[in-house]
């Protein structure tokens, strides 16, 4: 598959869709690598990547029943089961997190949150090309501090997504995807004084 097809190609594939065989470790190391050809400002590597599979998988579901249960200690047992059974799916799940750092004032959070969500998007395309389905999804376990402390993450750091990873249970269909024409205009500048 060519690169623009890859890119012209991608879709998300649901976790519930995703089944063995997973990427290897060489397949997830050539997809970690496109990832770090995300653009970056100041070089500032914010992305960490927490490669969970096998019966880490597991331990996961595990750690998003706690933060469920931790926010809510009334969470009807079909919530809980839904948190415990959520990263079962894909053979392979990868955690992506943006470690925010100030030192570079030129170099603001958004700016690191972006490049590591561009690092995303080249790790999902790699996937795609290599005939894998993936999925990215956040979601209140990204954003809960019980989940975020288990990566090593303090409050201004982000989980970017939890990324799932298998071989696809059936072809996707194709979608339409919306006409770029309707985003764009061309900006020729204000208008002068004169006019
Ligand atoms: C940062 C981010 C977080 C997302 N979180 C979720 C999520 O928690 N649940 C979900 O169903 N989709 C989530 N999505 C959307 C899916 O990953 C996917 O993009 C969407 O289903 C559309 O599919 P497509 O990628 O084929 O256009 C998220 C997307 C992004 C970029």
């Amino acid at each position: 598959m060519s690169s623009i097809d890859s890119l012209m190609t991608r879709t998300s594939v649901p976790p519930k869709l995703l089944t063995d065989p997973g990427p290897d470790d060489a397949q997830i190391d050539g997809f970690l690598a496109a990832g770090m050809r995300a653009p970056d400002h100041g070089a500032m590597q914010p992305w960490r990547f927490h490669i969970v599979r096998g019966a880490a998988r597991a331990r996961l579901g595990e750690l998003f029943v706690e933060a469920l249960t931790k926010r809510d200690p009334a969470a009807p047992a079909d919530a809980i089961e839904k948190e415990r059974l959520r990263t079962s799916f894909a053979p392979v799940a990868i955690v992506v997190c943006a470690k925010i750092s100030e030192a570079n004032p030129n170099v603001p959070p958004v700016e690191q949150i972006v490049t590591t969500g561009a690092a995303v998007q080249n790790v999902l395309t790699a996937a795609h090309a290599a005939g894998f389905g993936a999925f990215l999804a956040t979601g209140k376990n990204a954003r809960d501090p019980h989940v975020k402390a288990a990566f090593d993450l303090e409050e201004q750091d982000e989980i970017i997504g939890f990324l799932y990873i298998g071989t696809p249970r059936t072809p996707q269909s194709e979608k339409p995807r919306p006409d770029p024409k309707t985003f764009t205009t061309e900006w020729t500048g204000l208008p002068l004084a004169a006019e």
